[in-house]
């Protein structure tokens, strides 16, 4: 798939998302030559006061690759702007006229792609000014829409989400991001277990004990609450990339790698993925405290502007869920995530059964071989093996074959680089479908009633692996969390 000539409108340009991740990505996509011919960045928004100026800015602090004066100044050429609000009908009308114009100027086919990277409470009324403007229908070229999770609270909210969009643009022009697919290795997950031949007959209940799949973030949710006080973590990052994580681990292999055949397999262990309980032993939630955030004192939460004192929003979230197929029947997949922990660390742990050995010496002896997925920060990938310790006796000490995605490849693109990249080559491989999304939320639906029912979360200090409800999922099944 190539990249035709297209016009990118922003929705949301001045957000915060497109300051720090979308605007630093195109300039890295223009900076290594990948922006298609002809490609135009189209913003909308309320105040358009210098905002090149303030773009540039984003740009020099948060791309990946060097401040280039010239590639800047030719990608802010290719910049326009339309002010307007989103339910001012004459503004979606000088956006089209502008599009059209940008056509002809360059004799470009009208291929348009709508980002809207502004809160789900606006989708529906951007989605109809551009039904209106007649802006959705690909009379030319063709038509692309771009959006940002959460999509919804709940199914219910998700669902109707769904709808509203779908009214406008059919389900196959429609890209949801879940920028954790972007991410070069979630995408070595499946390279990982179906190119290799070694690890696919133990990828099942005889072989694996159980999995871990932990997001933890040292960073506190300051100057978010407008966005987060009422999701909390398992809305913002349990739902949505823990659960793709799941997926992309649990799936059977696609009958192709493309995006149907990838969907195809998500949504299967999706659909048969649900809480284990019962919830108040399966599950923790926790709020951060006063504590330590990279070396220095931090206020809790409840002192954080913009959350009120007795907010029951949770900054850490851990839960236990089963997948009800042969190959993973009473396998416990622990999730966990929060802010403010000990450690930044994204990884998974599969964590395969000791072998059965015959006498008490023997089996003290034998070990837990572990294979862990890095995401981040060190992207890699290791396993955890047994191996005599030298001298005299048998003694089995655990050591680690590793592998470094950075000392074997080239530094990877950004996920959100390649994540437009592929919404410009119209690529829905990494994209989920509104079928996964809402399978998500009704493994996770369940867990928010109870939780809505049952008081409020647990507080711990903030640079802590989380509260101590956590650790008990685990324990009261003799196994441990990997300490963060
Ligand atoms: C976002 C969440 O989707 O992912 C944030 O809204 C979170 O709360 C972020 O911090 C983490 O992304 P990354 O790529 O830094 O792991």
């Amino acid at each position: 798939l190539v990249a035709e000539p297209a016009s990118l409108v922003i929705f949301g340009l001045t957000g915060d998302l497109s300051r720090k991740k979308l605007i630093p990505a195109i300039y890295d996509l223009a900076h290594s030559g990948q922006l298609p011919p002809d490609f135009d960045l189209v913003g909308f928004a309320r105040n358009i006061t210098d905002v090149k100026g303030r773009l540039r800015e984003s740009v020099r602090e948060h791309a990946r690759t060097p401040f280039d004066p010239v590639v800047w100044n030719e990608l802010a050429e290719r910049i326009d702007l339309v002010q307007g609000s989103f339910d001012d009908t004459a503004a979606f009308a000088r956006l089209s006229a502008r599009l059209a114009e940008l056509d002809v100027r360059r004799g470009k086919p009208g291929n348009y792609v709508f980002y809207l990277s502004i809160p789900p409470s606006a989708f529906a009324t951007v989605c109809d000014q551009l039904a209106i403007t007649g802006l959705n229908r690909d009379a030319h070229g063709w038509r692309r829409v771009v959006v940002e999770k959460p999509f919804g609270h709940d199914l219910a909210s998700s669902q109707a989400l769904g709808v509203a969009l779908e009214r406008v643009f059919p389900p196959s022009s429609i890209y949801r991001i879940d920028h954790y697919l972007g991410k070069e290795t979630v995408q070595n997950i499946l390279a990982l277990r179906f190119a290799n031949g070694m690890f696919e007959p133990l990828w099942n209940n005889r072989h694996i004990d159980h999995v871990q799949i932990t997001m933890a973030e040292t960073v506190g949710v300051t100057g978010r609450a407008g966005y987060y006080d009422g999701v909390g973590a398992a809305r913002d990052v349990i739902q949505n990339h823990l659960l793709q994580l799941l997926a992309l681990i649990a799936m059977e292999e696609p009958v192709a790698f493309d995006a149907g055949g990838i969907a195809a397999e998500k949504i299967k262990v999706l659909s048969a993925t649900a809480l284990l309980g019962p919830l108040s032993e399966t599950s923790a939630r926790g709020q951060y405290g006063a504590g330590v955030e990279n070396g220095k004192f931090v206020p809790g939460l409840a002192d954080e502007a913009g959350f009120p004192v007795d907010s029951a929003t949770e900054t850490f979230a851990a839960l236990t869920v089963g997948i009800a197929t042969r190959r993973w029947a009473g396998v416990p997949f622990f999730i966990r995530t929060g802010k403010r922990l000990a450690r930044r660390t994204t990884e998974i742990a599969v964590t395969f059964t000791p072998p059965v050995h015959g006498s008490p010496a023997a089996r003290a002896a034998a070990v837990s071989n572990v294979l862990v997925f890095r995401v981040q920060p060190d992207d890699g990938i290791e396993l955890h093996i047994g191996a005599k310790r030298p001298g005299g006796g048998m003694h089995i000490q655990p050591v680690s074959l590793g592998m470094d995605f950075r000392s074997v490849f080239d530094p990877a693109p950004e996920a959100y680089e390649r994540l437009i990249c592929d919404v410009l080559r119209g690529d829905a491989t990494l994209f989920p479908r509104r079928e996964e999304v809402e399978w998500s939320w009704r493994v996770i639906d369940p867990l928010l009633e109870h939780w809505a029912a049952v008081g409020r979360p647990d507080n711990y200090p903030s640079g802590t692996a989380g509260p101590e409800s956590a650790e008990r999922i685990l324990s009261r099944t003799g196994r441990a969390w990997r300490p963060l």
